[in-house]
């Protein structure tokens, strides 16, 4: 750019390190290499027929070729069917007019309740590492961003407790999310339960994002933070998305739910700036959430036969690795003979020698260092085929 400058939050904002791995990728590609891209958490199985079908009826309507009103007929329903779902999954009652707000994909909502929350000097708390919009609209709407470690010693879970008071006196909002992208950590109730008694009294805006409440396998079944004790004495809200649960992510279909203050402003700030979503969408999603659930338990049986398949794979050429309670991700350390390396450095390895595109750690904040996230985003065969390739990588170097 020439003398014009961006604002300088905007350059405050940490480097994408997703458009660094895109162009390695087209680069490898460029080679004649077949790359194989574990590297955004973008889900390639298909949206429900259901939804899609539903989709296609809908978008003939002239009605629903028009702007989103917030009283229309199907803004209405569609909340009514996410209070719905949340009392069918969760158990929790909420009320659809006052507790619930679609999104345009969970993302916009994240990004936007920093907006609508932030002074300048006001602190966010983001556990770190963590999904990077969780960090970057706290720095995008101008205000201060602390991170809060997370480490495999503290299981990947934030202790609130010791973030010091001066600190604390200051912060306006923090976020939670378990089942947790990067390092796929899970929680119980008591971990809410703590929370929110920790919490109570406290002017902080909790933000929980539930992002893969449906992607848990062997029994684990993920808590919301709605069901915890007290929660209706703070100031707590849910985010929500239909990326993950259905494959739905290029839709833009997210909610958050929870305190109707909260969500009051939140709406206001976006009435600003967008128009809410397409109504044709609207009809769809609702046919997602209170049509058949059988595609969700598809869904998750293959991620968990690809997390199957992935792990023992990796732990056959060498690389020690767990299997994860939840998430369609692999957190994996770096192999100890690469450690001299730092993620980004050793995700270019693997693209350039491998083909395979990983996340580098550093690409969800400093913490993430020493560390490659793994999407299972790739059908079972392509999995395999990394697998090996990363083996010849592992065993050469
Ligand atoms: C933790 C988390 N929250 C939110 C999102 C974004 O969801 P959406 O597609 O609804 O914007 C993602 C996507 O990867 C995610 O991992």
């Amino acid at each position: 750019m020439g003398s014009l400058q961006e604002a300088n939050r905007m350059k405050r904002l940490p480097l994408y390190l997703f458009t660094i791995m895109d162009e390695l990728k087209m680069k490898a590609a460029a080679q004649g290499k077949n790359v194989i891209d574990l590297g955004m958490g973008s889900p390639d199985m298909p949206s429900p027929k259901h939804a899609v079908e539903e989709l296609c009826r809908q978008a003939h309507v002239v009605e629903n070729q028009r702007y989103s009103r917030p009283a229309g007929e199907v803004e209405r329903k569609f909340k009514e069917a996410i209070a719905q779902w949340y009392f069918n999954r969760f158990g929790v009652t909420l009320d659809p007019e006052k507790e619930v707000l679609p999104l345009i994909g969970s993302k916009e909502g994240i990004a936007h309740i920093a907006l609508a929350f932030l002074n300048n000097d006001d602190i966010g708390l983001v556990p770190a590492p963590s999904y990077p919009v969780h960090s970057d609209g706290i720095i995008m709407a101008g205000g201060i961003l602390y991170n809060v470690p997370l480490t495999a010693e503290n299981g990947f879970r934030p202790n609130f407790k010791n973030v010091p008071r001066d600190v604390l006196q200051r912060t306006k909002i923090l976020y939670v999310s378990y089942p947790h992208n990067p390092t796929t950590a899970c929680v119980d109730i008591d971990f809410y339960n703590d929370l929110a008694a920790w919490a109570k009294g406290k002017e902080i805006i909790v933000c929980s994002d539930l992002a893969y409440s449906d992607i848990v396998f062997d029994g684990y079944k993920a808590p919301s933070m709605m069901q915890a004790k007290g929660v209706k004495d703070i100031y707590g809200v849910e985010f929500h998305t239909f990326s993950k649960s259905y494959n739905m992510a290029g839709w833009r279909l997210g909610f958050v739910v929870g305190h109707p203050d909260i969500l009051r402003s939140l709406a206001k700030t976006k009435s600003y700036i967008d128009f809410g979503i397409f109504r044709a969408v609207q009809w769809a999603a609702i046919q997602a959430l209170l049509g058949p659930q059988d595609c969700v338990r598809d869904t998750v049986e293959e991620y968990r036969k690809r997390r199957n398949l992935f792990v023992d794979g990796l732990n056959c050429i060498g690389w020690k690795v767990e299997k994860p309670k939840a998430t369609f991700y692999l957190w994996c350390r770096i192999p100890a003979k690469f450690s001299a390396l730092t993620s980004l450095e050793f995700a270019s390895r693997l693209v350039e020698e491998a083909g395979v595109v990983v996340a580098p750690g550093t690409g969800f904040g400093e913490y993430g260092e020493g560390f490659v996230r793994f999407a299972l985003v790739q059908p079972q065969d392509r999995l395999k085929l990394a697998v090996e390739r990363i083996g010849k990588v592992l065993a050469i170097a």
